[in-house]
């Protein structure tokens, strides 16, 4: 509860009064991570008349196009995180990725020189998914697959053999589906142990099974802590549930609100609620839970706004890039759906640095579709390059029209 108080103090003094910008008196955000959805926050908080330093290990990335100041450092790197928040001074550290010195960053809050968003504690926690998967279930009793944790192919057998096929491995410092494997037979264990080995963000030689769930569907419920605007004290705030689909760990579509049956969505809140207040800070996180009739297991959360989020630019009053901004400003919130909706992801289909993208006046004749082109300085076959969101009259409809305008987008080479 002490942090509470103390980010409740922060949040506060920075509530009462944002700065000019590029003055002394600016109110200043650092964003370690510049893409897409860093870029989102960006603008949000550029809105808000906020200073922003947009931090990426690569030049031009998406958010360094449109920040106040742009750093190119290695944000695994202690030393060179310290000596750029000493350089910048910022009020508040948002993490947009997973792969950052988060001891550092514990230090630097434990210093006082800056508020990070939620948590240091919370950044260091999902980085690994022991650290997460262990607060879930063992200490906070949340229903999860069963799992185990692994050092070694042969402690990976061990563990095989009280979890049972068919199970998922996955490397416990990855992200975006890397290293990952369903295993369905004994055959399926060593090369599912060296994707392991070879997918991790570190090569830290440690992998979680995962018992396999057969779930109906999946959702991201997007959860804001932010402060209440008469009392001051941090809330919980929930965005209706996002469905959506994931091929080989990347998610391709999503849209709000996916229908739930009640006990399903009550479930799902309750345990959204829970990992989040012990995540604690203020701003938005994505809990993704997967779903079968009533029942709900935790999988993971992002403190942080969610890929799949990407639909409420089109869906909610503010979307989840909007309410992180006001959130970790101590800013009201309002998380209200204003139409059903969907996003379909754009890949660059081509390796180059330099694309330009056709169609994209065809993509925006779709009724009620809407496009983000990130702006990415190189295009990958599978890098996401850019998003299609639209609305519709229920989800369905949002789904096709998305789909249809996403698909219009050619991204083409220039040379
Ligand atoms: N135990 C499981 N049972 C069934 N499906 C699973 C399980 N674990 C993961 N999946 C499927 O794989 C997807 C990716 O898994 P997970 O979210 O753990 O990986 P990730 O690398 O963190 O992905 P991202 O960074 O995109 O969120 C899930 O969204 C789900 O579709
Ligand atoms: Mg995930």
């Amino acid at each position: 509860m002490q942090t509470d108080h103390a980010g409740n103090n922060a949040a506060r003094e920075l509530a009462s009064s944002i700065g000019t910008p590029l003055s002394s008196h600016a109110t200043r955000v650092m964003l370690l991570g510049a893409g897409e959805l860093g870029k989102e926050v960006i603008i949000a908080l550029q809105r808000l008349g906020v200073e922003v330093i947009a931090v990426d290990r690569y030049a031009n990335a998406p958010g360094h196009q449109v920040a106040h100041r742009a750093h190119v450092i290695d944000m695994t790197d202690p030393a060179a995180l310290r000596a750029l928040v000493e350089k910048e001074r910022p009020h508040l550290i948002v993490p947009e990725i997973e792969a950052i010195a988060t001891d550092a960053l514990a230090e630097i809050e434990a210093s006082g020189t800056a508020t990070v968003i939620p948590t240091a504690r919370a950044t260091q926690l999902t980085m690994n998914r022991e650290g997460i998967r262990r607060l879930a279930a063992e200490t906070l009793g949340l229903p999860t697959s069963p799992y185990a944790f692994a050092q070694s192919l042969d402690e990976m057998k061990a563990a095989i053999a009280t979890i049972g096929f068919p199970c998922v491995v996955k490397p416990v410092m990855s992200s975006s589906g890397k290293g990952q494997s369903v295993l369905r037979s004994e055959a399926d264990i060593e090369p599912a142990w060296n994707h392991a080995m070879a997918g991790g963000r570190v090569n830290h030689g440690r992998v979680i099974v995962e018992g396999f769930i057969d779930f109906e569907y999946e959702i991201t419920q997007l959860t804001v802590r932010a402060a209440d605007p008469v009392s001051g004290e941090t809330q919980t705030y929930f965005c209706e549930p996002i469905g959506h689909v994931q091929v080989a760990g990347d998610y391709v579509e999503s849209w709000q609100p996916q229908a739930m049956a009640p006990a399903a969505l009550e479930k799902a809140r309750d345990v959204a609620a829970k990992v989040t207040t012990a995540l604690g800070g203020r701003g938005l996180f994505g809990v993704e839970l997967f779903v079968r009739g009533d029942d709900v297991w935790f999988s993971e959360v992002s403190p942080r706004p969610h890929d799949t989020g990407l639909v409420t630019l089109a869906t909610q009053r503010f979307s989840e890039f909007e309410l992180h901004a006001r959130a970790i400003l101590g800013l009201p919130v309002d998380t209200s759906l204003s139409a059903p909706g969907a996003s379909a992801v754009i890949y660059g289909g081509i390796d180059e640095a330099g694309i330009a993208f056709e169609g994209v006046r065809e993509a925006l004749a779709v009724p009620g579709a809407d496009l983000r082109l990130f702006g990415k300085p190189e295009s990958f076959v599978k890098r996401r390059m850019g998003v299609a969101v639209a609305t519709g009259a229920d989800t369905g409809e949002a789904r096709e029209r998305a789909k249809l305008a996403a698909s219009k987008v050619r991204p083409v080479s220039t040379k």
